[in-house]
């Protein structure tokens, strides 16, 4: 494969079932008792987080450590990034210590790009600004494939802040590179500038009323959290009213299974409860949030592995 995983437009429909395939394959480490494999034994895989996180950066350590790699945290408040080193100097630093990978969180668009140019190692985009984060693309796409099958010709909704939002963005290319019908829900507000000449471009449907949509009967319904730290102005009257335009609430989840009784709900987290997302809805038998949490080791693990291991094995 290449190099580094920088966007998900990287990644052609093959690259996306191999790495699918390979995720396949390392969930069934999870279920073992000794989680251990030798693949990545001798590698070296720093987690360079300059943005808080739960799920990305422990998942992308436990992912490591399964493998064998050595893995090692570097947040942006404990590194020398706060006493005003520049994020070029930080990361040539970490690359002259010969690490093999460097997993990048940052809170500009388009820094994991940015840092593949000046390092020997590969790089991943664990979340660029509002940019991308395409393995949480991968992990949500390897969930809803594993609950629903092939994802060409599904109908998949993408619904609430569109315009912070670095998932929404790698989640429908991914989904479009699978041959999925992506339709993006959002308040007028809340739609990121240029959206109509991507959707154009690329076939995504746009809609501002949720209740349509959900009654066109959508297999798989993923809700984003409202970013509330990236607001600066009001993107919305009130969070009451947003829940009452854009919330998954009880009264939606109802008209969603009845519209299509296999239906799915996913969230990538963290959730706000009772804003986009109702308790009912977060916790219901059709709600993947915990599978998606559970691909993400497996998916990053078969990300590592291809980016890391693959030539070597087959050569
Ligand atoms: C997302 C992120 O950080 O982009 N979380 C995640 O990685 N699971 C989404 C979010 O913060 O809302």
């Amino acid at each position: 494969m290449r190099r580094h995983l920088l966007s998900s437009a990287d990644l052609s429909a093959d690259e996306v079932r191999m790495l699918l395939a390979t995720a396949a394959e390392m969930h069934e480490v999870q279920r073992r008792e000794v989680k251990k494999l030798p693949t990545l034994r001798g590698r070296t895989v720093i987690n360079l987080f300059f943005e808080d996180s739960t799920r990305t950066r422990s998942s992308f350590e436990i992912a490591g450590k399964w493998m064998s790699a050595d893995t090692i945290n570097i947040t942006g408040k404990g590194s020398s990034a706060s006493k005003g080193e520049s994020l070029r100097d930080t990361v040539r630093t970490i690359d002259a210590m010969a690490v093999d990978c460097l997993i990048i969180r940052h809170m500009a668009s388009g820094a994991a790009h940015q840092v593949a140019q000046w390092v020997d190692a590969s790089v991943v985009n664990a979340g660029d600004g509002t940019h991308e984060h395409p393995t949480q693309a991968l992990l949500d796409a390897y969930t809803m494939q594993r609950r629903m099958g092939d994802l060409a010709g599904r109908r998949i909704a993408i619904v609430g802040d569109l315009t912070h939002s670095r998932v929404f963005r790698s989640n429908a290319i991914t989904l479009r590179t699978l041959g999925a019908e992506v339709v993006l829900v959002a308040p007028p507000t809340l739609l990121p500038s240029g959206i109509d000449s991507w959707a154009r471009a690329d076939g995504l449907e746009l809609s501002a009323e949720l209740d349509e949509v959900l009654a066109s009967g959508p297999d798989a319904v993923m809700m984003l959290r409202v970013q509330r730290e990236r607001m600066s102005g009001g993107f919305f009257p009130t969070p009451r009213e947003y829940t009452v335009g854009f919330g998954l609430t009880r009264d939606r989840l109802r008209a969603l299974a009845d519209a299509n009784p296999e239906a799915v709900i996913c969230h990538p987290g963290p959730m706000n409860r009772g804003l986009e997302i109702s308790a009912d809805a977060a916790d219901a038998a059709r709600s993947l949030v915990l599978d998606q949490v559970s691909a993400g080791v497996a998916v990053r693990m078969a990300v590592l592995y291809h980016l890391l291991a693959a030539e070597e094995v087959a050569a």
